[in-house]
């Protein structure tokens, strides 16, 4: 099957020196790729700015911003069956980033905000009824009810939740801990465990829902 995946943070210009980002790493997005390199499936990558080097044998596209994240999606949502959305996308811009450096003889900026384009909110009414898309859900608190809100929201099949205010799990950490969410109501759990174990667990899951997708629209066609 081929499988889209976007990892890492993106980052958004306060001016030409300065930007804002988040503390993603990138790691569970990467180890999502190369497990389904290694399940035998095609791979894209979309990655935002990260430390790490590309998984053997899948096709890393580098973007920046919130909208290079929406272009490279768009561009290859026709391609996937399976979207996996890893990405920490920065939610908020200046409105106006400063065309010259901020200096410090200006004293601390003030900055007009604007949200960035919610990718998987945007391109959710192009789904078709065999793709599966799965999104993740960064959380401080109320995990379990976020994590639900968002997979409603955006028109997910699964959700991956994970908790973002611990160091020894999610956001830039080698292990993480999942409460994955289903568009059927069901939850499951897998225990922390290295991203690489959590990553094959995860896309097991997401393959049944691909096969039961398709068995379901040959059998309606
Ligand atoms: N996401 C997205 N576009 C954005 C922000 C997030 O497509 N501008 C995706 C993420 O890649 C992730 C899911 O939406 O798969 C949830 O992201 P998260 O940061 O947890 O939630 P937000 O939508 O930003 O909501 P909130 O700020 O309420 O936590």
């Amino acid at each position: 099957m081929n499988v889209l995946v976007t990892a890492g943070p993106t980052r958004e210009a306060l001016d030409p020196v300065r930007f804002i980002s988040n503390r993603s790493s990138g790691k569970m997005g990467y180890a999502l790729a190369a497990a389904a390199h290694g399940a035998g499936h095609r791979v894209r990558l979309i990655s935002g700015p990260v430390a790490l080097p590309p998984p053997e044998g899948v096709n890393v596209i580098p973007v920046v911003s919130a909208d290079d994240m929406l272009t490279a999606v768009e561009k290859n949502l026709a391609w996937c069956d399976l979207l996996i959305m890893a990405a920490a996308v920065v939610d908020w811009r200046p409105r106006k980033p400063a065309r010259h450096k901020w200096k410090k003889s200006q004293g601390p900026p003030v900055i007009e905000w604007e949200p960035t384009p919610d990718i998987l909110s945007a391109i959710a009414p192009r789904k078709t009824p065999r793709q599966v898309f799965c999104g993740f859900a960064a959380e401080t608190r109320a995990l379990a009810r976020e994590a639900k809100r968002k997979l409603r929201e955006k028109n997910l099949d699964a959700i991956a939740a994970n908790d973002v205010s611990r160091a020894d799990r999610g956001f830039d950490a080698a292990r993480n801990e999942l409460a994955v969410f289903f568009a059927d109501g069901a939850a499951r759990h897998i225990p922390l465990a290295s991203k690489a174990v959590c990553a094959r667990r995860l896309l097991a899951w997401l393959e049944n829902l691909v096969e039961k997708k398709v068995k379901n629209n040959s059998k309606n066609s």
